[in-house]
């Protein structure tokens, strides 16, 4: 799948139409962590649509087609629903709507678990469906079996610990992890764990900052933190969250935006407007050509 074609804006509404480029690898991004540091923390956002990707792109080194999409766009109560159908159709949006991010896509809950050789049937249809560059699973040591086998075999892998949401159920919800000292060893084993079987960078999620810390400096591997430390070599947020989408959003969110009462305000002004008969106006309106003399 090209990753450097151009959109054709006779078909497409995307605008501008973005100049090819490059696209960062993999490898690239393992390699900005240099000597335990990374001088330039890595940027990554959730996306799941051509048009998202299109806008976020030129501001992140990654993207992740988060299953936080089963929430975000189909209004699940959690991401234990959503399918490899679902990420497959939303990666291949993201990677035909970007040009330079590396796109990760993340694998739903039971579609790795079970054993390697059923998580390398659910990854590989993922990159050969979508294009992307990357999956990401959740889970430390018990993935760890998991996780070098899918890289020796071609596929790189973004780990994620700490708040693993797949796993709320167990958790009993979404709370930062990490409070006792045995959960504080387990997390930061984890981490070491997930390094060792060969994942290029992971998501620590949800955790006290000490963990986070510990983590970043000992991993050779770039840490990505949502809710965990500033320490991480860098961060991802859901991006409909840090646009101001949602009433409510975890403490660890901060809000660069406040896209709901745009969207509200625009909707409001439109039905007044169609209510009012003053849309279309003439402007918005064909009229029949005037005969030639
Ligand atoms: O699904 C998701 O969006 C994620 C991020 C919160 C890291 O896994």
């Amino acid at each position: 799948m090209s990753t450097t074609f151009q959109l054709d804006t006779a078909t497409s509404r995307a605008n501008p139409t973005p100049a090819p480029m490059k696209r960062l690898t993999v490898p690239a991004i393992k390699e900005r962590k240099a000597g335990g540091t990374t001088e330039q923390p890595l940027v990554m956002l959730t996306a799941y649509t051509a048009r998202q990707a299109q806008l976020l792109d030129e501001h992140c080194d990654l993207l992740l087609v988060g299953d936080s999409l089963g929430q975000v766009i189909y209004g699940l109560p959690s991401s234990l629903q959503v399918t490899l159908e679902m990420m497959c159709a939303h990666g291949a949006a993201v990677v035909r709507g970007s040009y330079q991010s590396v796109v990760v896509v993340d694998m739903p809950f039971g579609t790795y678990e079970t054993s390697p050789a059923h998580a390398f049937a659910s990854a590989s249809r993922i990159m050969a469906e979508t294009g992307c560059a990357a999956v990401k699973l959740e889970g430390g040591a018990q993935m760890a079996e998991t996780i070098a086998f899918l890289v020796a075999r071609g596929i790189p892998v973004m780990a994620h610990v700490g708040l693993t949401p797949q796993a709320v159920n167990v958790l009993g919800g979404y709370n930062a992890r990490g409070r006792s000292q045995q959960e504080h060893e387990k997390i930061v084993a984890d981490g070491l764990a997930v390094e060792a079987a060969g994942a290029f960078a992971v998501v620590i999620e949800g955790v006290v900052e000490p963990i986070a810390i510990a983590l970043t400096k000992s991993l050779e591997i770039p840490t990505i933190g949502i809710g965990a430390s500033a320490q991480c070599d860098g961060q991802v947020l859901v991006t409909e969250d840090m646009l101001g989408m949602f009433e409510r959003v975890p403490r660890f969110v901060k809000r660069y935006g406040n896209l709901a009462e745009t969207i509200a305000a625009a909707a409001g002004t439109y039905a007044g407007e169609v209510r009012a008969r003053s849309f279309p106006g003439a402007d918005q309106t064909y009229q029949p050509r005037k005969p030639k003399t």
